[in-house]
């Protein structure tokens, strides 16, 4: 698993020349609706795509050039919050994050690296 995911990234991140790879699912363990967007830094996104808002329960920053992804529960990068930190390789920190584990479940309504 952790290994398709990594190509996958890799290939994503390759075409995107260090800008930042965000990876997003409405199930845990990468399931459900699927979504990645490559990003830049400091940009609030909103969960506009059909399905994603309020209900993400899964997340993963590859590596790239910000430190990691937060998941805001209002509009506008607004209100409680969780941080995703950068997968920085399998001796350091975790990549995925399900949500139910940090008690962020279908709570998400907009995004941003930094
Ligand atoms: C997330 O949840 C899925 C499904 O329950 C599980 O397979 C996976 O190992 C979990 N991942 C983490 C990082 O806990
Ligand atoms: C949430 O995601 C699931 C798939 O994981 C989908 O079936 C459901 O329609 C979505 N809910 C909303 C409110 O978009
Ligand atoms: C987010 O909060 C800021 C500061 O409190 C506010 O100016 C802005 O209007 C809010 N954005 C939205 C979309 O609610």
């Amino acid at each position: 698993m952790k290994c398709t995911l990594a190509s996958a990234v890799a290939f994503l991140a390759a075409k995107t020349q260090g800008s930042l790879v965000f990876l997003v699912s409405t199930e845990p363990g990468n399931k459900g609706i699927q979504k990645s967007w490559v990003t830049d830094r400091w940009v609030c996104h909103e969960l506009t795509e059909p399905g994603l808002n309020k209900n993400i329960s899964w997340a993963y920053v590859s590596s790239g050039l910000a430190n990691g992804c937060y998941l805001y529960e209002d509009a506008g990068c607004n209100g409680t919050n969780t941080y995703v930190e950068k997968y920085k390789g399998d001796l350091c920190c975790p990549g995925d994050v399900n949500m139910t584990d940090v008690d962020f479940d279908n709570k998400a309504s907009s995004w941003a690296c930094y």
